[in-house]
């Protein structure tokens, strides 16, 4: 296990997922956690994050010294770079120049820990103080312009740290140099793999579970047939899988859902709930009020159905115990726990997100996962490509994608729009370079159009392709000329309702991926 002390970096995730592609297991800690809390964790290193501030700034976080004197290999990055040079005596001075962005840094000395890195490479920066002498015992290995020393090691006692963000793709060799410090320094052995995780999960959920029962709610998503995957490995034809299709698919999609879970699960309930949703949506556009509709219903529906499930059942049979699997994974885990400051931007409907008082005990074998790991562990299992690399689709669906009030004829023209826009992005191959591609209908909105020698007077669609690590940021993707065209053309073609289509080229943030 491997600590990495988040001081409110926006990249602390990112480093947690880094280590893990090293193939080591890590995990988030807050910089508020006490000392002697994550050593009694008996971490095989702690890696200090970045963060916003100067280790000089009022209230700047930081972090006992004594974790640079336990005997635990430390690693600082940014902010944490600062915080371990200032804590063992070096020099860290506002020197007035800042650096951001991407910065040409110098190897004077590669040690161990930028070993076989070329001389010159460009790395991300975002600083404003500087190390400006290394405390004593440490070897300084690289430098830029404005910063003499950027970054250092203590082979003896395994303490290392660079001025930069090794975990961003704009550094160069930044995998490589974490490596570097996980391997070849701090001696981290590489057991973390997708094949012990799910042995791992699959050992806890028996343990967890006995003979009891559990049902799960799948939204068609990765996520949560993932997690009812593992479960039906562990405990077998005593998961029940039940599925609500609330009318806001997409073209096509309970079917897939349909074929693809049967292949791979015992027990699938479909519940067809489009008539129940449709009418407790009527009359309503406000976003927030749209998702929460949505969730009661949804929980209504779940309700009736593990009433189906369970309530059929002896006493015996049922068990002390009912279960619920639920998709939920580490960014969430770490997200509700994340404490001040983080405001609630969406009231994010997650298919599961059940009250407390249903009385179940949920089995969550996903929890300490991320996105790209769970998909790992779908093809581990043996999942249909289809439902492992399927993108991201809100809990709400279609509902939060046309804006206006949500009925059964605008749905079906979205949903036609948006077949087409999806089976052109797939005929170019785009699948999963694109995050996701959200298809929108401004419903309330009409503009005139030219079509055949006729007048029309149609609603617009947006397309909202964008690429994402992890959908927290999110970039416009920059598709192909040419499959816009054929987006466009298709869509004003086919969708006699649709006279217009149009690109929305706004990063998250300011926007979000969806527009509701
Ligand atoms: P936003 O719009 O917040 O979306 O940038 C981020 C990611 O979350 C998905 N999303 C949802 N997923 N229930 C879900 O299960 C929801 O209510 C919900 N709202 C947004 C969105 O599609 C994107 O992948």
């Amino acid at each position: 296990l491997v600590l990495v002390v988040d001081f409110g970096a926006q990249y602390a995730q990112l480093i947690a997922r880094r280590v893990r592609e090293a193939r080591v297991y890590s995990e988030l800690v807050p910089h508020t956690m006490p000392i002697e809390e994550m050593l009694a964790r008996n971490p095989k290193a702690i890696i200090l994050s970045g963060g916003p501030s100067s280790v000089y700034a009022d209230g700047a976080p930081g972090i006992s010294d004594e974790v640079f004197t336990a005997g635990v290999p430390v690693f600082g990055m940014c902010y944490g770079f600062q915080l371990m040079a200032k804590g063992l005596g070096g020099e860290v001075s506002p020197t007035g120049a800042r650096e951001y962005g991407r910065t040409p840094v110098r190897v004077s000395a590669p040690g161990t820990l930028l070993s076989d890195i070329p001389a010159e490479h460009r790395v991300w920066m975002s600083h404003g103080d500087s190390v400006t002498a290394a405390p004593a015992g440490f070897d300084v290995l690289a430098s830029t312009d404005v910063t003499p020393v950027a970054a250092f090691e203590d082979l003896e006692r395994k303490l290392a740290g660079v001025q930069w963000h090794p975990e961003v793709m704009h550094s160069e060799h930044g995998q490589a140099t974490l490596e570097h410090f996980l391997h070849d320094i701090a001696g981290c052995r590489q057991t973390w793999t997708m094949v012990n995780v799910v042995d791992e999960q699959v050992e806890r959920i028996k343990e967890q579970v006995g003979d009891g029962r559990a049902i799960c709610a799948l939204s068609g998503g990765v996520d949560s047939a993932v997690a009812a995957a593992l479960v039906q490995r562990a405990i077998g034809d005593r998961l029940t899988c039940v599925y609500v299709d609330h009318g806001m698919m997409r073209k096509g999609e309970t079917a897939q859902v349909r074929r693809d879970f049967e292949e791979v699960f015992d027990a699938l309930d479909v519940v067809d709930a489009e008539d129940q949703f449709l009418t407790a949506l009527a009359g309503v556009s406000e976003p927030e009020q749209k998702r929460k509709i949505i969730g009661h219903e949804f929980i209504r529906t779940f309700e009736a159905a593990e009433v189906r499930v369970f309530g059929s059942l002896s006493p015996e049979e049922r068990g002390d115990t009912a279960y619920l699997v639920q998709g939920t994974l580490y960014p969430d885990v770490v997200e509700s726990g994340g404490g001040a400051g983080t405001s609630t931007i969406k009231s994010h409907h997650n298919v599961g997100g059940l009250p407390d008082d249903l009385n179940f005990e949920l089995v969550e074998p996903l929890r300490t996962l991320f996105k790209d790991e769970v998909r790992a562990v779908g093809e581990q299992l043996g999942l249909p490509s289809t439902m492992v690399w399927r993108q991201p689709f809100p809990g709400p669906g279609l509902g939060i994608r046309i804006i206006g009030e949500v009925t059964k004829e605008r749905l079906d023209i979205l949903r036609e729009a948006d077949f087409i826009a999806r089976e052109e992005l797939t005929r170019a191959g785009l699948d999963r370079e694109v995050w996701q591609m959200p298809v929108v209908l401004l419903a309330d909105v009409r503009s005139v159009g030219v079509q055949g020698d006729g007048r029309t007077y149609g609603h617009p669609i947006v397309l909202r392709p964008v690429t994402s690590e992890d959908a927290m940021t999110a970039d416009w993707a920059r598709l192909p000329f040419e499959v816009l065209e054929k987006i466009s053309t298709r869509i004003t073609n086919e969708v006699s309702e649709v006279n217009r289509v149009t690109l929305d080229v706004t990063s998250k943030p300011p926007g979000t991926i969806e527009w509701e």
